[in-house]
């Protein structure tokens, strides 16, 4: 048996309102009222932490100094090096965070610089190939293992080795093939890197083979 209570769950429930009266209310398709409102919003927000588009003048601590320079917030950290600083260490090879060959150590961990934007890197600790330096185990390594045949690849490499020996002081081979999974060689030295990050581990903290 239906009931009246059934026949009105059945029916849509009438209000006062329709859609077409509650779309125009909110001014949706008359442009107008939607550019005002929007207009209003961005007058009551408060101004936003905006930079550029244009060049904008930031600070970047490389090496234990900083390095003043003035670059639209577009560019990254890789371009910002090499094109403003002078420092060509690390190479753009696919700029797009695949193959390692920008590797540098910001606040003590291994980035591909290509990734970061410059201005974001402010305030950061970067350390790259030139700080580095090649009075350094991992570089003196990678020489006695003849671990490069162009080189390209090389800095990142050593750069990979180094971020990831502060953390691991004692890999072992193993360890050693993942934790530089990030960096690729063309040449295929691979095994050569490899032996001289074992190297540089054992030089450096007594690290052990495996
Ligand atoms: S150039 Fe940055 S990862 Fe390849
Ligand atoms: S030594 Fe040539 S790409 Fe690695």
């Amino acid at each position: 048996m239906s009931s009246k209570k059934d026949s009105e769950l059945a029916q849509p429930a009438k209000t006062r309102f329709s859609r077409r009266g509650f779309l125009g209310g909110m001014g949706v398709g008359t442009g107008a009222v939607g550019a005002g409102l929007l207009e209003r919003e961005a007058e009551a927000a408060p101004p936003a932490n905006v930079s550029g588009p244009g060049a904008v003048p930031i600070t970047l601590n490389i090496n234990g100094k900083p390095a003043k320079l003035t670059v639209e917030p577009r560019v990254t950290l890789l371009d910002a090096m090499r094109d403003h600083l002078d420092l060509t260490g690390a190479k753009r090879v696919c700029d797009r965070g695949v193959c390692g060959a920008c590797t540098v150590i910001m606040n003590g961990k291994s980035v591909y610089s290509c990734n970061v934007l410059a201005i974001d890197a402010q305030g950061k600790d970067i350390q790259t190939i030139e700080g580095l330096g090649v009075n350094n185990p991992v570089s003196a390594a990678f020489v006695n293992h003849d671990a490069q045949q162009c080189g390209y690849c090389t800095p990142g490499f050593v750069m990979a080795a180094k971020g990831f020996l502060d953390h691991h002081p004692s890999p072992t081979m193993e360890d050693v093939k993942h934790g530089l999974g990030g960096n690729l060689c063309r040449c295929g030295t691979y095994m050569g890197v490899r032996q001289a990050v074992l190297e540089a581990a054992k030089n450096m903290k007594g690290g052990k083979n495996g």
